[in-house]
């Protein structure tokens, strides 16, 4: 059998995150102030995989290519893969045949984390070789997602997409192994109501083939990091997994639990209380940071208090009195007091921004 090969889809609109995902792709939103993206690069390494293909969209492609070059730092070789549209996950697999030919692969979406990694999984599916494996888990809201049924003996009886009511809990996890039999069911299907060829569809037609698809249900967390809510939860679930660390500087500051001060921080007459992380550069001065916060790399955060949130690089936060928290803060963001008159509220914001006021 070829050697197994990694296909990562990294295209979308994001339109969920918006609108940090007007200027940036919604897989490279860092979560404990890595890119979603790096995590699933870093899982496929984990496992063994050397060949990497990403599926880019033409709008965000440049950037995505631009973080995760040419994969050498990852241990891997990353192809880039250009879609035109975006017409379904199972067409995003059709444009990736070139690079795939008759190689197995594990195809894993861009902004879906994994706590436990793949490398069991990518194991269990080199010993059984079945046509596919998907990843189940229960959720509370199956009908945002792919939806499995299994019968009495534990297989794959039917795959519904976003059903508007579902039969089980049992969601399809971003991730999945298949071996090349999955082109020919790509080709086969129609595009869904949303106008997509679905992959869940794809899955059905293997299924409705009597090939092999053996589901296995995922133990520890996953992620789908789409909304902001998730992301959130994301940036929490990894940050309980942080070691702390002082590279940075601490000036008359107080660090409680598991801290990570990342190189050239400084941290002034500060409380940050972990899980936390305070990107290179940045700088946290007379300022409380509170248990799960990621603040990026160059940021200034002054007379204030922040917890539960992610903060981007280069951005400002001062001189606030209430406590911010559950917030996404994009890049290269001013917030602060107005020193002018009249004392109002001075605001630039973009398109589908959220601001909750005290
Ligand atoms: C896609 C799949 C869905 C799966 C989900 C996991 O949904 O179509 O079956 O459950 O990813 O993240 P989408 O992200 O396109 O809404």
């Amino acid at each position: 059998m070829p050697d197994l090969k990694g296909l990562i889809l990294s295209g979308g609109k994001g339109t969920r995150l918006r609108p940090i995902t007007h200027t940036s792709a919604k897989q490279l939103v860092p979560v404990a102030n890595k890119p979603v993206l790096f995590y699933g690069i870093e899982a496929m390494a984990a496992a063994g995989i050397r060949e990497v293909g990403i599926v880019i969209a033409p709008e965000t492609g440049g950037e995505i290519r631009a973080a995760a070059g040419d994969g050498e730092r990852f241990g891997v070789s990353i192809t880039y893969i250009e879609q035109d549209a975006p017409l379904g996950l199972a067409h995003a697999v059709l444009t990736a045949e070139p690079f795939l030919g008759d190689s197995p692969f594990v195809m894993y979406l861009g902004d879906n984390l994994l706590r436990d990694g793949i490398t069991d999984l990518v194991e269990a599916f080199r010993a059984e070789s079945p046509e596919a494996l998907i990843l189940l888990t229960p959720v509370p809201d199956p009908h945002n997602y792919g939806v499995a049924e299994l019968d009495g003996d534990n297989r794959v009886a039917r795959l519904v997409e976003k059903p508007p009511e579902p039969r089980t809990n049992l969601a399809l996890v971003g991730v999945y192994m298949f071996s090349a039999k999955i082109f020919d069911a790509a080709r086969a299907i129609e595009p869904s109501g949303r106008g997509e060829l679905e992959i869940t569809d794809a899955i059905q037609h293997l299924v409705n083939a009597r090939m092999r698809v053996d589901p296995h249900v995922v133990q520890g967390w996953w992620k789908d990091t789409g909304q902001v809510e998730d992301m959130l939860e994301a940036n929490r679930l990894i940050l309980d997994d942080l070691i702390g660390k002082t590279e940075g500087e601490l000036v008359d500051a107080r660090i409680e639990g598991r801290v990570s001060v990342e190189a050239g921080a400084r941290l002034e007459r500060a409380t940050v209380r972990g899980p936390a992380i305070v990107g290179a550069g940045s700088v946290v001065r007379d300022a409380y940071v509170g248990p799960y916060t990621a603040i990026g790399e160059g940021v200034r955060i002054e007379r204030c208090e922040i917890e539960h949130s992610i903060v981007l690089a280069d951005s400002t936060v001062e001189g606030l009195q209430g406590r911010i928290e559950a917030s996404l803060i994009g890049r290269n963001v001013r917030i602060g007091r107005s020193p002018a008159l009249p004392h109002a509220y001075r605001l630039v914001v973009g398109d589908n921004a959220e601001i909750a006021i005290l």
